[in-house]
């Protein structure tokens, strides 16, 4: 290739959130980036793929804590188990990096002084819902509460999953902190502001001009766009992520360090990588291409803040953002309980991923419609097309190679103008790959395959090998058999990368590049031909969909026993201990309160006539009647607090992992209400 035709690409997918698994459907995303990287590596291009796992935010700060890490230690572990995964679904990154990462911080603090030093940033003091007890900020997500349009009750904050609706958290009836249960009080907090509508003309050019984004995406654009708002970049202490310079206490959001993420991981490989120079990639005038794959839902941070924060500082613009739709299986959205909701990690114990690539493959187009992961269509159509059309060719032929022919193929083939119609097809397979249409792709190559298998079937070379007159045409036709398959495979090498390694031993190839399919093998020693790919038994899927119910039960175990593994709190003085007032109550009365699934109201008799009321998280372990009468521990001198149901006026002490699981402490008959507990 010309140094001109050689194009200079960087490519990325969406960077996972720490604190998850990977599953079949971020799958999906990961496989359609890889396949159009490898094929663009395949036609020597200077292709680079970056990825890197999104580290920053509350939910992660909040998962570390209760997992007894530090987030730091916590994003470690999740990083290697999302590598283990990759590198099983063959996902060929150049570098996976992580956005807490030096590079990320200098490039996160860069940027917002660019925008705050072009105007581009403004504050203002906002009221947010705030938690007394955690004593932090509430994102939306962490409010729950019953949904003011249709009060359908423990919806989050910021829509309802019953009727849709869309509202600020504090539009919440009784609204609750997800993390500690206090009712959440409003509070004043300086916020910093992305000037987002000040983008509106550049982003009115940039989505309707050069394919930046898919026409679906456009016509979407319309009704955001009248609709652009200033846009809140940061976030108060407690939380995991980068500080915002001179600013103490600060915080970035984490959905402004996520996609500069991509520049991060980029950085982190330019930084050890000989002549690869991140400006020439990233600076406004670069020539190079920057695409970003994405699944549908986060196409709002990548087309409206992603182009104008790099915009606002200075920097080039993505050349196309490319989102595709979400997978379902069984035409359903996947369910943990049908045990559906399939890791990475479990799908890989028991199947090939060039099984999964495949299918994504046949199905995928440069859409962004749903994408249904039928498991018996995915198992007939692996076994049909792949075991059944494409390495058929090869088992059917290289036996006689081997044994009859001195594991050589002929000096001249039989129908050089079917293996022609074969390499032609090169230029139209690569511009579908090129258009993101791998369905169309695939459907060619095996119309191919299609072709090459009736060829042998109609030839029978099995028969022509038994007679000396027809022996030499045996030959000429297996060796046309072995070089179709070549050609077959290297139009498949950006699918099924494995494969084509086991084909390249198998014909002693020095590349599967591209340009592979264009020599013709002949007068050529092979190897030996292994099996190079099982059949799918259903009862295997079977066995994935049963691994994926256990998962989900493994979860609720490690759920229950969490607080088993908690880690002992700071050390107090006996000062502080004594000042709880521990005392044996008589539960006098106990009921269930209306509209709590989780509370019992109980009357507590602390003897003399003091009566206490306690709401207590124990009713999936009690039932009411089976209370009264009972002796129990209560902290006496707790601050009343002012609970959704009314006032509590202590705490009942009960032990166990929870749910039916919870143990009230039953003190011995020789007690009596009122006695302190020392
Ligand atoms: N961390 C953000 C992305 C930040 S990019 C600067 C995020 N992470 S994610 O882990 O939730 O998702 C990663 C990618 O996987 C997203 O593009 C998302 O759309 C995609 N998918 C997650 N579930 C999916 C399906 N069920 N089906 C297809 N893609 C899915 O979003
Ligand atoms: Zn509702």
């Amino acid at each position: 290739m010309t140094d001109s035709a050689k194009r200079k690409i960087l490519v990325t997918s969406a960077l996972p959130y720490a604190n998850g698994d990977i599953h079949i459907g971020h799958l999906l995303e990961y496989i359609q980036t890889d396949i159009w990287v490898r094929f663009q590596k395949s036609r020597g291009h200077d292709c680079y793929y970056v990825c890197a796992d999104d580290t920053h935010g509350t939910p992660v700060m909040l998962r570390a804590q209760k997992e007894g890490k530090t987030p730091e230690n916590f994003i470690a572990e999740q990083k290697a188990n999302h590598e283990r995964d990759f590198a099983g679904a063959l996902i060929g990154f150049d570098n996976f990096h992580s956005t807490h990462s030096a590079e990320s911080k200098e490039l996160t603090q860069g940027i917002y002084l660019k925008l705050k030093e072009n105007g581009h940033i403004s504050s203002k003091t906002i009221n947010q819902l705030f938690d007394p007890e955690k004593n932090m900020f509430l994102p939306d997500r962490f409010v729950i509460g019953t949904c003011p349009k249709c009060g359908s009750e423990d919806q989050y904050g910021d829509n309802c999953d019953n009727c849709g609706a869309t509202y600020n958290p504090t539009d919440l009836k009784n609204p609750r902190s997800a993390v500690s249960g206090a009712t959440p009080v409003l509070k004043e907090s300086q916020h910093f502001f992305f000037d987002l509508k000040g983008f509106e003309g550049f982003l009115r050019d940039w989505l309707s001009s050069d394919n930046h984004v898919q026409p679906e995406v456009q016509n979407k654009m319309n009704e955001w766009l009248d609709d652009l708002r200033q846009w809140d970049i940061s976030r108060d202490a407690p939380y995991f992520g980068w500080e915002i310079p001179n600013e103490e206490g600060k915080y970035f959001y984490v959905w402004l360090d996520a996609p500069i993420g991509y520049m991060a991981s980029f950085k982190n490989l330019c930084d050890r990588t000989d002549g690869l120079n991140f400006e020439d990639y990233w600076n406004k005038d670069s020539n190079a291409e920057v695409y970003h794959f994405i699944g549908k839902d986060i196409i709002y941070f990548h087309t409206l803040f992603w182009p104008s924060v790099l915009k606002g500082a200075g920097y080039r613009t993505p050349s196309a953002v490319w989102a595709h739709g979400f997978v379902t299986v069984n035409g359903q959205k996947m369910s943990k309980s049908k045990g559906t909701f399939i890791k990475a990690k479990t799908y890989l114990e028991h199947l090939n991923p060039e099984y999964l690539r495949y299918y994504y493959a046949a199905k995928l187009s440069s859409k962004i419609d749903d994408f249904d992961l039928n498991l018996e269509d995915f198992a007939q159509r692996v076994n049909s097309d792949l075991v059944g059309k494409l390495v058929n060719i090869a088992s059917r032929c290289a036996g006689f190679i081997t044994k009859q022919f001195d594991g050589k193929l002929s000096t001249i083939i039989a129908e050089p103008t079917l293996l022609n119609e074969f390499m032609e097809a090169s230029d139209s397979i690569a511009e579908l790959y090129e258009a993101r249409e791998f369905g169309k792709a695939i459907k060619q190559i095996m119309a191919l395959a299609d072709k090459a298998n009736a060829y042998i079937a109609e030839k029978e070379p099995w028969k022509l090998v038994k007679d000396d007159q027809t022996k030499q045409e045996a030959h000429e036709v297996c060796s046309l058999g072995i070089n179709m398959f070549k050609v077959l495979v290297t139009y498949l090498t950006p699918v099924l990368p494995a494969l084509a390694e086991k084909t390249q031993q198998f014909l002693n190839l020095s590349s599967m590049d591209w340009s592979n399919a264009q020599n013709v093998l002949t007068n050529y020693k092979i190897n030996k031909f292994k099996p190079m790919l099982q059949r799918i038994e259903m009862k295997t899927i079977e066995k994935v969909i049963e691994a994926s119910k256990e998962d989900l039960a493994a979860e609720a175990d490690k759920e229950s026993t969490k607080a088993l593994s908690d880690p002992i709190k700071d050390e107090i003085q006996f000062g502080d201990f004594d000042k709880i007032d521990l005392r044996i109550a008589k539960i006098a009365k106990a009921e269930h309160v209306e509209g709590a699934d989780k509370l019992l109201k109980l009357q507590l008799d602390l003897g003399e006539g003091v009566l206490k009321q306690v709401f207590a998280g124990i009713k999936s372990a009690y039932n009411p009647e089976d209370l009264e009468g009972k002796l129990t521990v209560m902290v006496a001198n707790l601050a009343p607090r002012k609970m959704k149901f009314g006032l509590s006026e202590g705490m009942v002490l009960a032990a166990g992992p929870g749910g039916s699981d919870l143990w009230i402490l039953n003190p011995d008959e020789g007690a009596q209400a009122g006695m302190r507990v020392k």
